[in-house]
């Protein structure tokens, strides 16, 4: 099967019309390219769940902050073409910042309609280091809702806020449509796939190791009755490299995103820290 590569809104909104005609479903799989095994993962699970599949693949500017990595971020659409086309997604949409977003100059909301999710979800973990970039997220992907139109969206763990959110934002919204959570993929090693792990030497590659390493450990504190979130956190930050330069380490209710004391069911173990100058972030949730 052959991928087609679609760069205007036009051009899928003609194929949806025409998918949708043939009473197919619709799977979407927003990405920002540099497509690797976490990805594929992501897509061989929306080909098993529709019948039409749509990857996105979009440098979205408006969820990058003035000193991040928006410029540097890998754009790799050939190889991402042919991953999509191995597994067997029937079109990538690739827009140009332009298509997205027109002739706005400054991206910013004196200029463009942004999607401004809860407060109380953005202004932690990643969003505290981060601010403005949820908005940017749940921006891009209300419109690639709109633009797809899927019965199903497909996102990551590893991005455990971000798929909060975006739940969030469909439920608030009244979004008629369903988010797939997919499960992190790990290098056999325990690090979690990232397209920003290419940034890493190899030797901050060794030392991102700890990361999983101290959430490994906090999972197994936590399965011998070790549920203080004081003790669990100074474990974890025993074991992570001196190298590694923390940003936070949070344990929250994943049903309710409020912080715990006491790890339960369904808690998210989120954290976020530097290796070099790459900042990666990792979790488990419990
Ligand atoms: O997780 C990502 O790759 C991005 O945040 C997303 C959801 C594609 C929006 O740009």
């Amino acid at each position: 099967m052959n991928t087609i590569l679609l760069n205007k809104i036009s051009d899928v909104r003609q194929n949806i019309i025409e998918w949708k005609r043939q009473g197919l479903t619709i799977g979407l799989v927003p990405t920002m390219g540099a497509l690797h095994k976490g990805h594929a993962s992501l897509i061989k699970k929306a080909k098993e769940t529709c019948d039409k599949v749509i990857v996105s693949v979009f440098v979205n500017p408006i969820q990058f902050g003035p000193n991040e990595d928006f410029d540097k971020y890998p754009r790799t659409i050939e190889s991402d073409m042919q991953l999509c086309n191995e597994i067997g997604a029937d079109a990538v949409f690739a827009p140009t910042p332009k298509e997205m977003y027109g002739d706005n100059i400054r991206l910013s909301n004196t200029d463009l309609t942004f999607v401004c999710p809860p407060y109380n979800l953005v202004d932690c973990l990643c969003g505290k280091a981060r601010p403005g970039h949820f908005d940017g997220v749940a921006t891009v992907v209300l419109k690639l809702f709109n633009i797809t139109t899927p019965d199903y969206a497909f996102f990551g763990l590893k991005d455990a806020q971000q798929l909060f959110i975006l739940k969030r934002m469909v439920k608030d919204l009244n979004l008629n449509l369903t988010i797939v959570p997919c499960p992190i993929v790990r290098e056999e090693d325990g690090l979690a796939l990232s397209s920003r792990n290419t940034y890493l030497s190899q030797e901050e590659r060794e030392n991102a190791l700890s990361i999983s390493k101290a959430l490994n450990q906090i999972k197994s504190l936590y399965e011998k009755g070790i549920t203080d979130v004081n003790v669990l956190f100074d474990t974890a930050i025993s074991i992570l490299n001196p190298n590694i330069e923390m940003e936070y380490l949070e344990f929250r209710d994943f049903d309710t995103f409020e912080k715990v004391d006491n790890i339960k069911q369904n808690t998210l173990i989120a954290i976020a820290a530097k290796s070099g100058k790459t900042r990666l972030i990792d979790n488990i949730i419990i």
